[in-house]
This record gives structure tokens, sequence and C-alpha cells, in this order.
């Protein structure tokens, strides 16, 4: 599929069903050489405990990710060439849904062996800047025995288990869908990003922890 029939097929169901799967955002070895860097990080223990407002001390029993944001002061190429695609899909959304999307913020994140986040909504401390959550993932192999699916609520009650495959994006409204990440058996690896609806503001709403 070309880039203006994948973005504009993932711009209509954000605005029907409000999220989607892509699977054909980055190639096999541009996904690869993002799991090797977020790999190589999590190795040298660059990747921090995630953190869980208001929660410091069971934090890790809500959220037992760890990560790392994205610079983009100091992008290495495989960050920079996923930056770029991510962009074009926000701005490509912009063009269909008059989003008013100005930027994206992501992170590496890997869930060690065991490690869950709760049933959470991803918008913080009352802010609605954050507007379309965007997960990919980066894990070769993955089994849907491994578990560490990220279990998405839809409105009418019911969920989709979305298994966390090297090359699948997962796209959704950030205010409409809670959502949980069920413990894996193996390093779970992915970028969680968010595109919003207004930069970072001088009072430091939503700075990245
Ligand atoms: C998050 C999140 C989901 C995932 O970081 O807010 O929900 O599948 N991540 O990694
Ligand atoms: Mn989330």
């Amino acid at each position: 599929m070309d880039d203006a029939s994948l973005f504009r097929t993932a711009a209509d169901a954000l605005a029907g069903d409000g999220w989607c799967m892509l699977t054909e955002l980055l190639t096999p070895a541009q996904t690869r050489a993002l799991a090797d860097e977020c790999m190589s990080l999590y190795a040298a223990r660059q990747l921090a405990p995630a953190r869980v407002v208001g929660a410091a001390h069971a934090a890790t029993e809500l959220r037992g990710d760890r990560t790392q944001w994205f610079d983009p002061a100091a992008a290495s190429p495989p960050q920079r060439a996923f930056v770029a695609r991510l962009d074009a899909l926000r701005m490509a959304l912009n063009r269909e849904l008059m989003l008013g999307l100005v930027k994206c913020e992501a992170h590496y994140a890997v869930y060690p062996p065991g490690a869950r986040y709760a049933r959470h909504l991803d918008r913080l401390r009352d802010s609605d800047a954050r507007v379309v959550s965007a997960v990919f993932y980066l894990n070769e192999g993955w089994q849907e025995a491994d578990g560490g699916a990220l279990r998405l609520y839809l409105e009418d009650g019911a969920h989709r288990d979305i298994h966390p495959h090297a090359g699948t994006l997962l796209l959704f409204l950030s205010a409409r869908f809670e959502h949980e990440v069920l413990p894996a058996t193996r390093e779970r690896l992915s970028i969680a990003c968010w595109m919003r609806q207004r930069p970072l503001d001088a009072a430091g709403e939503d700075v990245p922890a």
C-alpha cells in the first residue's frame, strides 16, 4: 500500500472505531535497528523505571516498565527514521481529520518478564494535550504464549488483545480507550508515542518523566 492509502486508512479508522493497527509503517530492517538499539540501552542500564504520578511507593505494581525518552536534539539514525514516519502519519491525520497535532513525543519501553502496566488512560494530570496514542512493537518471534498483550478496552465493554509483534503500530484516541499491558514471560520492547495538540507549556505540564 502506498503512504497516501495507508495514512488514509488509518485516518478513516480513527474517525470511525477510534483505533487501528498498521503493519507497514517501517521496514523490517528499520524495526530491527530500533529493537537492537533499545536492547543495547536496556542492557547498558540506560532505561529508568517509569514513574507513576502520585504513586511513588507501589509504582512498580502499577507499572513495571523501564523507559528512555527520545531526545530530538540527540536522536540516533534509527530514531530519526521512526520519528520521520510518525510525523508523516501525524501530518496526514491533521489533513484528513483537522486534528491540529503539533508534535509527537516518544519513549522506548522495556517490560522485564512479569512486569505489567495496570489499566489506565493516557491522559496526564487533567491535561488534554495527548490526542492520539501510538505504540510500536519491536519483538521478533513473539508467540501468544509469551503473554504481554496490550488489552484495549472498547466502549461496549468488550476488549481486544493486541500482541506486541515486531512492526505492528497500534493507534488509538488517547481520551477514549482505557488499556493495560499484561505480564509476559520474556522481555517486551516497544516505543510508546503520543501525538499532542499543544506544545509543552511553560508551566511544565506533562513534562516527560
Ligand atoms: C503506555 C502504554 C502500552 C504498550 O506507555 O502508556 O500503555 O503496549 N504502553 O507498551
Ligand atoms: Mn498507556
